[in-house]
């Protein structure tokens, strides 16, 4: 293997090698053989990365706090064959619609594992999670948490719910993904005295039982001070509102938000690292303050899933403009990951089917859609690129394809899932017909 190529090759999942062809092979399968038979675009997922990365939460997590419940962000990515892969590493879930909560149901995933988030819940929605008996509502607003106590009452029962506290934190990530500075559109502000005023209301509800209290900073958020300011922060109130009301924190839920590295310079946090600092912070104020150690739920999405999930794209048009730039083109792009447009994030990539050759052509993959935003990486060193090889982007595990649409009517890609040498089919590929399937004249 080029040493040039190695630093790219340690972004993609943990099972990837190069074969003496000069193949990408990925959970043992040649992946230019995966995209001739299943077309390209064409999402990969590697099982073993996707059941490594829970385990590594688990275990970093329960090392420190052994109370410690790992939930993942379904809003990184679901489908049905996910969700079956993380009830069976027996982690929670957090959901954030009536849609996620139904694929987690599809597959009979327990549902007292299951934390229903999100800053304007419908009615329906709200009555679907109590019909399902949903664990955990993590309420976000006064009009909620009426909402919700008033239809528990109508069921006559009483719902398990945690308050979305506001800290007034910045955890330095671009601005569509902050959520924890004080004029964020989620939950309760500590600054302003509604965190006191919802944790009065909820403690005095008829049908809600105040189990505990949640932040979530942002996404993603490559520091580890915001988190521990926001602990401090949090089991500081916890503890002022022991002593005003009937409360008692027993579930402490600390967000997701851990950084991956997407690029071959770029450096994040282990999940190890993350790990013990939050459980360090834990527990040092947990006995200064004198409050019972809560239960642990940490949130992760996108470390779950990024570094499992490898975009496939078939090279088409070469393009260059003499002395101004090199357009390499391929069969998607924003529509299949539009984060490089929305967030300016950034990638890297590799010609996978000439991992051995070396790489000294910058160049710029743009995708096929009617933009000049339609760019999915912006001058990446690779191999000599031409039409009809494949272009391997790695680090794509997590919110493309749940962000993806059907702009310009591209269908949305198949996704495979890949272990010991044999693919599946997770995901069929999106044809016409699926496209105007729900069109009526
Ligand atoms: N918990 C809550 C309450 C959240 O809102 C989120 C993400 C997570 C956990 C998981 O965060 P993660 O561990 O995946 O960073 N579309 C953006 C990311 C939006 C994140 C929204 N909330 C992106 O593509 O970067």
């Amino acid at each position: 293997m080029s040493t040039k190529t190695v630093p790219k090759v340690n972004l993609f999942p943990l099972t990837t090698e190069v074969n003496k062809q000069g193949h990408l092979c990925i959970g043992d399968c040649d992946v230019v053989e995966l995209a001739e038979e299943f077309g390209t675009p064409l999402y990969i997922f590697d099982e073993f990365t996707l059941r490594h990365k829970c385990c590594e939460f688990k275990d970093e997590f329960c090392k420190y706090h052994p109370d410690t419940l790992v939930i993942y962000a379904s809003k990184a990515f679901l489908n049905k064959a996910l969700a079956l892969i993380f009830k069976e590493e027996r982690l929670g879930l957090d959901v954030v619609s009536g849609g996620e909560l139904s694929i987690a149901h599809s597959v009979d995933f327990p549902l007292d594992k299951v934390y229903f988030h999100g800053n304007n819940k419908t009615p329906e929605e709200l009555k679907l999670a109590l019909d399902l008996g949903v664990g955990k509502i993590v309420v976000d607003n006064f009009y909620e948490l009426e909402l919700l106590n008033r239809l528990a009452r109508k069921r006559g029962i009483d719902q398990n719910i945690l308050l979305r506290l506001s800290p007034g934190v910045d955890p330095h990530t671009h601005g569509y993904t902050t959520t924890g500075t004080i004029e964020s559109k989620f939950g309760f502000p500590l600054a302003t005295g509604q965190a006191e005023e919802a944790v009065n209301r909820a403690s005095s509800a008829s049908n809600l039982n105040l189990l505990g209290l949640h932040f979530h900073l942002g996404s993603p958020v490559s520091e580890i001070q915001p988190y521990e300011l926001a602990i401090e922060l949090a089991l500081g109130f916890a503890r002022e509102m022991g002593k005003k009301f009937d409360f008692n924190i027993g579930e402490f839920d600390i967000g997701g938000g851990f950084a991956v590295p997407y690029t071959a310079d770029s450096r994040v946090p282990t999940i190890g690292e993350y790990a013990r600092a939050i459980t360090d912070k834990l527990n040092s104020l947990v006995s200064g303050l004198g409050l019972n150690r809560p239960r642990l739920i940490v949130e992760p999405g996108r470390a779950i899933v990024a570094q499992a999930g490898v975009a496939l794209y078939k090279v088409g048009a070469v393009k260059e403009i003499p002395g101004i730039k090199r357009y390499v083109c391929v069969d998607g792009g924003i529509s299949d990951n539009i984060r490089p447009a929305l967030y300016g994030a950034k990638y890297e990539a590799l010609v996978a089917n000439k991992a051995l050759e070396s790489e000294g052509n910058m160049v710029t993959i743009a995708g096929k859609l009617c933009e000049s935003g339609d760019i999915l990486v912006q001058d990446v060193n690779l191999a000599a690129a031409r039409p009809g090889d494949i272009i391997a982007i790695p680090v794509c595990g997590a919110y493309s394809i749940p962000m993806a649409s059907n702009y310009n009517a591209l269908p949305r890609p198949a996704i495979v899932m890949v272990k010991e040498g044999r693919a599946r089919l997770i995901r069929r590929r999106e044809t016409y017909q699926d496209l105007m399937s729900l069109d009526l004249i």
